[in-house]
């Protein structure tokens, strides 16, 4: 099969934790790999898109990639990133696994430890795909994830419209999906009540069939 071009095109992408410090060896993160990101990102190089990809704490920190790839470590500094690129970009996927809540107070030293228990305030991080939806361009097109485990489609369209994106791709944490396994399977979820499940596969070929879908339904 011949694949769509994305020739012209630029392209952001967010993808893996964030991590957000308690103090200078602590964080509050979680396990996202990094990984779809990463191949949503190297599929729209190959199809010919200028691709910025701009990554919270992975293992690719000292991988070499043919596009850029901006390192960030917590939300907020993940939302100014997204929040300078996304101006010029004809394409946003956010496939983030952003911290919900960081700590109120980062400690300067290492947190002693007492006989008292210890609380630990957390406040609201910034929603980087709903503020990208609010200052989204006409033209522009914006993609996010939704990792559900009840009324999975319900929440997930929810999402869709909440945060004013064009699509979201929906997925559920289990053995052999979600975002610490090698494999995944989704159904998208567009505006118009459309769908498009893919098969089990790897997330490298689960990529290529993103981009596909995206093409086809959004015209891209
Ligand atoms: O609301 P929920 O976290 O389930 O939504 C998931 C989608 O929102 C993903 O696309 C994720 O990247 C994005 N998100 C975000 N900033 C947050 C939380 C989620 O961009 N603080």
């Amino acid at each position: 099969a011949i694949k769509s071009s994305l020739a012209e095109k630029k392209v952001l992408i967010n993808g893996g934790p964030t991590y957000e410090y308690i103090d200078p060896v602590r964080f509050i993160g979680n396990h996202s790999s990094g990984d779809t990101a990463v191949y949503l990102a190297w599929e729209a190089h190959n199809r010919g898109a200028e691709v910025t990809l701009v990554l919270g704490p992975t293992k690719y920190k000292n991988e070499n990639f043919p596009f850029a790839v901006k390192h960030v470590t917590s939300a907020r500094e993940m939302l100014d990133e997204c929040l300078q690129l996304s101006v010029n970009a004809n394409v946003v996927i956010c496939s983030a696994a952003v911290a919900d809540y960081r700590p109120k107070v980062t400690y300067d030293q290492k947190i002693k430890k007492s006989d008292q228990n210890l609380v630990i305030e957390l406040e609201k991080n910034p929603d980087i795909l709903a503020i990208l939806g609010q200052s989204k361009r006409e033209q522009q097109l914006l993609i996010g994830f939704a990792l559900e485990t009840e009324n999975q489609f319900e929440n997930a369209r929810k999402k869709l419209l909440d945060k004013n994106a064009d699509a979201i791709v929906l997925n559920s944490p289990s053995q052999t999906t979600g975002f610490s396994t090698p494999t995944n399977q989704v159904t998208v979820i567009f505006r118009d009540g459309t769908t498009a499940a893919s098969q089990l596969v790897l997330k490298e070929k689960l990529a290529s069939w993103l981009w596909d879908t995206f093409i086809n339904t959004l015209h891209l």
